[in-house]
């Protein structure tokens, strides 16, 4: 029988993820199909409950539910615990498993498909929503040499010390405590790149010969990453490398059977110029 899976969110009809976990299941041969379900605002829990009436097996999930999707796992990993938000789930009998694939995903991006190794690099995270929390656990676990989040709004950033101070040095703050320093990894987590904006960054942050990288993919290039370019960074990326790769690291734990990403961020990859 084939076995059913979706993408939530709302908006959700841009996503690309049905494009990827397609071509994983032509890849693996497996007999799956993967929609995407855009709930109410409200309807999240009850669009869950439909979809596993009807056979449904998992899914990922994306804005704005995945504090929602937290809230509804019966069991949670480790890590969808400590970020406190959660982008895939598996459903099995009575059980939801839930999980949080984004930072892993993140992390591969840029040390397999870039190329970067991150331990003992100084890596700059700008915003303190929830892609910056998805992303930050595993980049602490890469053991770089410090971690500076800086966001607009102060007491935001603040808050994620709690949680997150005790993987590794993490420092947070405003735009003006950055001063001069130089990083040599540069992530965009804000969601100012989805209305053409620049969070207010300046051309210091990026070290000669940085990487940059914006999580939001499609845009081409957005501010951050003009910005990044003309201060020297020596490599600019956007978010799909990091879509490809949290949706591999989804599809093995669904189906037992790890596909290859290569191939598939070349073919939805666009040119940042
Ligand atoms: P997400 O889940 O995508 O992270 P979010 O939780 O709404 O979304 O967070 C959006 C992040 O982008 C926040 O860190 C926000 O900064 P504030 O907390 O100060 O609002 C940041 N952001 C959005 N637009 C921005 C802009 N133009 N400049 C700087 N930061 C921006």
């Amino acid at each position: 029988m084939t076995d059913r899976y979706a993408l939530f969110g709302n908006p959700a009809k841009h996503s690309k993820s049905p494009q990827v976990h397609a071509a994983y299941a032509r890849e693996t041969g497996q007999d799956m199909t993967y929609e995407i379900i855009e709930p109410p605002l409200d309807g999240f829990a009850a669009a869950v409950a439909t979809f596993r009436a009807s056979g449904g097996r998992g899914g990922n999930v994306t804005m704005p539910f995945k504090l929602e999707a937290f809230a509804l796992a019966t069991d949670l990993s480790e890590r969808g615990r400590i970020v406190g938000a959660v982008n895939t789930l598996k459903f099995e009998g009575n059980r939801i498993y839930a999980d949080n694939f984004d930072g892993v995903g993140l992390v591969s991006d840029i040390q397999r498909n870039i190329g970067l190794p991150i331990r003992d690099r100084r890596v700059l995270v700008l915003g303190a929503g929830g892609a910056a929390r998805g992303a930050l656990l595993p980049i602490l676990e890469q053991r770089p040499t410090r971690v500076v989040v800086a966001n607009r709004t102060v007491p935001k950033a603040k808050a994620l010390e709690n949680p997150f101070a005790a993987f590794g040095n993490l420092v947070t703050g405003g735009y003006p405590d950055l001063g001069d320093e130089a990083f040599d990894l540069v992530i965009n987590a804000t969601s100012a790149s989805m209305r053409g904006e620049l969070p207010p960054v300046t051309r210091a942050a990026f070290a000669p010969g940085c990487v940059a990288y914006d999580l939001v993919y499609g845009k081409g290039l957005t501010p951050f990453l003009a910005l990044a370019r003309d201060a020297g960074a020596r490599r600019l990326a956007d978010g799909i490398g990091m879509l490809v790769e949290q949706a591999a690291e989804g599809f093995e734990w669904w189906r037992g059977v790890r596909p290859s990403t290569r191939a598939v961020i070349d073919s939805m990859a666009v040119p940042l110029s």
